[in-house]
């Protein structure tokens, strides 16, 4: 197994490049399964989640290659089965977005749904069978295989969000972008990769008008066509970084970035006492003084996201005083805090709000991450820490992260990753 060692306390200082977007990655490359002819997508972040769901729809027959190390041509034109193995799905939270993409291609989806979530519970998805359902397709859910069927094409349709749904959003954006007539999609999601995934419908030959606002337009189309298409830069990797800055201070141009993506958690930081100065396509960071304790609560885009929730909340720790931080997207996203307790902060948690006392610093330990964003926040908490942090759980890391040692190690951070042998299991005596 493989564990992060940091020796923290130093500031960092430097550049530090921002890759494409995790979470539009994993919507963009499901539907791709609905493109007749080859979608070269450029700037694909590195990691593990992407190169899962590759090798999804590799088994489903997908043709893949690499063009260069960010760049893929995808062919699915020999693709001929609704379904993969399921075992792989499990791996990745968005195998969900295959019921849009294998719905509008074959009328017909068997999708392993993601165990319970590492952070939340279940992961409820309600509101993708409401919108499914709402366009004429039978839907099942059964031993965690999620089985959706209609006759022939899904019928446009109204489709009211109940809840603010990334996830939905996008899944019946993909099912409406082949399905007969139009869909209204209402309370919908604003996050930048919704843009992004609806950029890359309509550069294949789709039609979806309003994406970014709170209502969506899709009319169905006969086909897409082959094409190409750049990721956005990742919004959450990129404010990550800001909040390592702001937690250890120093001063760091984080480029490849889009500032305006950035706005909800830079007018958080700079209100915490940091620096940030907005440039064409990069921001500067800097933080020397103190930080200042603040209230927070996540909400959907273009509120504070909820990803960047485990960073700010421990950047916080290092604050002056109280800080109040209210999780309101998902009901369990707290469990880091057992952690940062081993290393010294001081956070108290009732249901879904977090009350921080501001320490002076927090001291190394040997901690665990749970899940993604987590595993995120306690190498921040590492880098900001005196003496030396052991980070378990690193897998999760790596789902969402590219190459995060070399770009810590790029700015001046005393952080490496170690192989530990996995404990030999001891056999017991007959
Ligand atoms: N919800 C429902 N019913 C549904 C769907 C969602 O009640 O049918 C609730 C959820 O329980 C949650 C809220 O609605 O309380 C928002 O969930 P959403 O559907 O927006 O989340 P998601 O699409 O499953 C994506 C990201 C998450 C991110 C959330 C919120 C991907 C692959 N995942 O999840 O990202 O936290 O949106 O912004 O895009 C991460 O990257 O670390 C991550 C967890």
């Amino acid at each position: 197994m493989t564990k992060y060692v940091i020796n923290g306390g130093k500031p960092l200082y430097g550049e530090v490049e921002i890759s494409g977007a995790k979470n539009a990655a994993v919507a963009i490359i499901p539907a791709a399964l609905m493109v007749e002819g080859v979608c070269r997508i450029e700037n694909l972040p590195n990691i593990s989640d992407v190169s899962t769901l590759l090798n999804i729809l590799k088994q489903m027959g997908a043709d893949i290659r690499a063009v260069n190390k960010r760049t893929i041509d995808i062919d699915c034109s020999r693709v001929r089965t609704p379904s993969a193995t399921f075992d792989m799905m499990q791996r990745i939270r968005a195998s969900y977005y295959l019921i849009g993409a294998l719905l509008g291609r074959f009328g017909r989806a068997d999708v392993a749904m993601p165990g319970g979530c590492n952070f939340g519970g279940v992961r409820p998805i309600d509101q993708h069978v409401k919108g499914f359902s709402a366009m004429g397709a039978k839907v099942s859910v059964r031993n965690g295989i999620v089985s959706a069927v209609t006759e022939g094409n899904l019928r446009g349709s109204t489709v009211y969000m109940d809840v603010v749904s990334v996830g939905a959003t996008i899944n019946i954006m993909l099912g409406a972008t082949l399905a007969d007539g139009v869909t209204y999609i209402e309370n919908a999601a604003r996050e930048p990769h919704i843009v992004d995934l609806a950029n890359f419908l309509n550069s294949m030959g789709a039609d979806v008008r309003g994406a970014g606002t709170s209502a969506i337009k899709i009319r169905g189309v006969k086909k897409l066509t082959g094409g190409f298409y750049s990721i956005i830069p990742d919004q959450i990797e990129a404010g990550t970084y800001m909040a390592a800055v702001a937690g250890a201070g120093g001063r760091v141009v984080i480029k490849d970035v889009i500032p305006k993506h950035l706005d909800c958690i830079s007018r958080k930081l700079r209100e915490m006492g940091v620096t940030i100065v907005d440039l064409e396509d990069s921001i500067i960071v800097e933080r020397t003084g103190a930080l200042i304790k603040t209230h927070v609560k996540t909400m959907p885009y273009p509120g504070f996201p909820t990803d960047m929730q485990p960073q700010l909340s421990t950047v916080l720790c290092l604050a002056e005083g109280t800080s109040i931080v209210t999780e309101g997207v998902w009901d369990n996203r707290f469990k880091f805090v057992d952690e940062l307790a081993k290393m010294g902060c001081s956070i108290r948690v009732t249901e879904r709000t977090a009350v921080i006392e501001g320490i002076s610093h927090m001291t190394g330990a040997p901690i665990k991450a749970g899940d993604l964003r987590a595993g995120a926040a306690l190498v921040i908490a590492g880098l900001c820490a005196r003496g030396e942090t052991i980070i378990d759980g690193v897998g999760y890391i790596e789902r969402g992260y590219e190459k995060m040692i070399e770009k810590l190690t790029g700015i001046g951070a005393d952080i490496k990753a170690i192989y530990v042998p996995d404990e030999p299991k001891v056999q017991k005596r007959a």
